[in-house]
């Protein structure tokens, strides 16, 4: 079955649009809780874990890596779309995203998970009691600024 998107007329898979099976959510909060290990969170000891799922099931993680110049952080997310971009994988279908308290995505993170599709599942874990949040990222970012507003040369 294909499905036909109103805005883009593409034609797409319905496993495009439905959420990832519980096995792949499952194994995806997993990837972000363990990348969370490895965050460098010295100055706000606010330490995030991030995990995206590929299309083809893979699955890469992150972490926030602070600094001493505040504003050289990198957020966990953005940490986990790089090094993927990086090697080679950019076909995001879901991100997760573990913190206390389950903190959703900031600002700047929406907008460069937006880079890559509107269509993301984006899953949040609250570390202390493990609660899961679900939204697509179209929710968390409405109007999102794209290269569909940049004037074509
Ligand atoms: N942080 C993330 O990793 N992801 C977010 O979406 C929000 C904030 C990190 C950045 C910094 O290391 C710490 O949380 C406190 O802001």
């Amino acid at each position: 079955m294909s499905l036909i998107s109103a805005r883009t007329s593409k034609v797409m898979a319905s496993s495009e649009l439905e959420a990832p099976a519980v096995e792949d959510v499952n194994r995806l909060v997993q990837a972000a809780i363990l990348a969370r290990d490895h965050a460098y969170a010295p100055h706000s000891h606010f330490y995030v874990g991030a995990a995206v799922l590929l299309h083809d099931g893979r699955i890469i993680g992150g972490c926030n890596v602070e600094n001493a110049s505040y504003s050289l952080t990198q957020c966990a997310e953005r940490v986990a779309v790089t090094t993927s971009v990086a090697s080679g994988y950019r076909s995001f279908r879901a991100v997760a995203i573990a913190s206390v308290g389950g903190a959703m995505p900031c600002g700047a993170c929406r907008q460069v998970l937006a880079e890559f599709g509107m269509d993301l599942y984006v899953y949040t874990i609250d570390v202390i009691d493990g609660e899961q949040q679900v939204r697509r990222l179209s929710e968390l970012l409405p109007d999102a600024f794209s290269t569909s507003d940049i004037p074509s040369s």
